[in-house]
């Protein structure tokens, strides 16, 4: 049987069970509900009376969903106000996650902000098949670092990158990947976070010849292929259906990818 099979397609309405501070800016909201997720696929969180919107899922553990989410804007801000005990609708999951690809054993992860939660939910799955792993989180400074001691849990090398220098290497994300690249042979790179940072650390692994799994977020209104909203230029497909983790070959013909992305109205926004 598909794992999606239970797929909730409209929303179920769940108490938050627990919340837990990540950083000054990111709260994981945690629900006793398994959506038999796959890593990098998301679910609609809807706030009766506000607004409905897109989340990656951070933990499905079989017990418990956990959601990490950045307070930035007027959804984001109403879901910080609620407690324990409050309730809002999920549904998903929905889209297409990470894979396993046949013959990568050694692989480079890159996350920044709450790309890495994704990540390190196929980097534990990666572990169990002996697959190496170099996993890179960037922050601009120690105190945006999220998932720090789950990633000191997973048997991988870890590099940490700040902008600032106050925790880890000082410079970015794309500093140790060069020199990994230039010391090993890497089978697959995986991408998760700020878009310009995916494109920095894309285009590096294109002048290597080296094959990306991406996560390319877009503004999502149904999450299912319906309205169009997340339809990409140059490709014209739905980043819900057909991402959001997409290939190397998939983001060659995405030709806003780095550029632009689209507001809910359709208008361009620059990166
Ligand atoms: C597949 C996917 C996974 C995501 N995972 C996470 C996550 O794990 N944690 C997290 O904090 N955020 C995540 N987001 C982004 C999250 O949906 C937005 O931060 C949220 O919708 C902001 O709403 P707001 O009203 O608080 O802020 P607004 O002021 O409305 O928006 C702030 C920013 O969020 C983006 N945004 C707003 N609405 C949407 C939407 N419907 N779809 C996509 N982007 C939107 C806007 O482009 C804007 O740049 C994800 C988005 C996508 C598409
Ligand atoms: S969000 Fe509606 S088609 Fe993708």
């Amino acid at each position: 049987m598909e794992k999606w099979i239970n797929k909730l397609d409209k929303p179920l309405m769940m108490p938050i069970t627990r919340r837990q501070k990540e950083n000054e800016n990111v709260d994981t909201f945690f629900f006793e509900h398994s959506i038999n997720s796959q890593a990098g696929q998301f679910v609609m969180m809807w706030i009766p009376g506000v607004d409905e919107k897109p989340f990656s899922i951070a933990y499905d553990t079989g017990t418990e969903l956990g959601l990490a989410v950045a307070k930035v804007g007027p959804f984001t801000e109403e879901l910080f106000r609620l407690k324990v005990g409050d309730k809002v609708g999920i549904r998903g999951p929905y889209g297409k996650g990470f894979w396993k690809a046949d013959g990568a054993k050694k692989v480079v992860m890159v996350g920044g902000g709450y790309g890495v939660a994704p990540l390190l939910n196929i980097a534990e799955e990666l572990v169990q098949d002996e697959v190496d792993i170099h996993f890179i989180n960037g922050a601009r400074s120690k105190d945006l670092l999220l998932f720090q001691d789950r990633l000191n849990n997973l048997e991988a090398e870890i590099y940490t990158t700040t902008n600032d220098g106050s925790h880890g290497i000082k410079g970015l994300v794309t500093d140790p990947i060069k020199e990994i690249l230039k010391k090993e042979k890497i089978d697959l790179v995986y991408i998760c976070g700020p878009e310009l940072m995916e494109k920095a650390v894309f285009d590096i692994c294109e002048a290597s010849g080296i094959n990306c799994q991406i996560s390319i977020e877009r503004y999502m209104k149904c999450g299912m292929g319906v309205c169009g909203a997340c339809a990409v230029d140059g490709t014209g497909e739905p980043m819900c259906i057909k991402g959001p983790v997409v290939d190397s070959k998939t983001v060659r013909g995405i030709t806003e990818f780095g550029k632009y992305h689209r507001s809910g109205s359709g208008v361009k926004n620059n990166f």
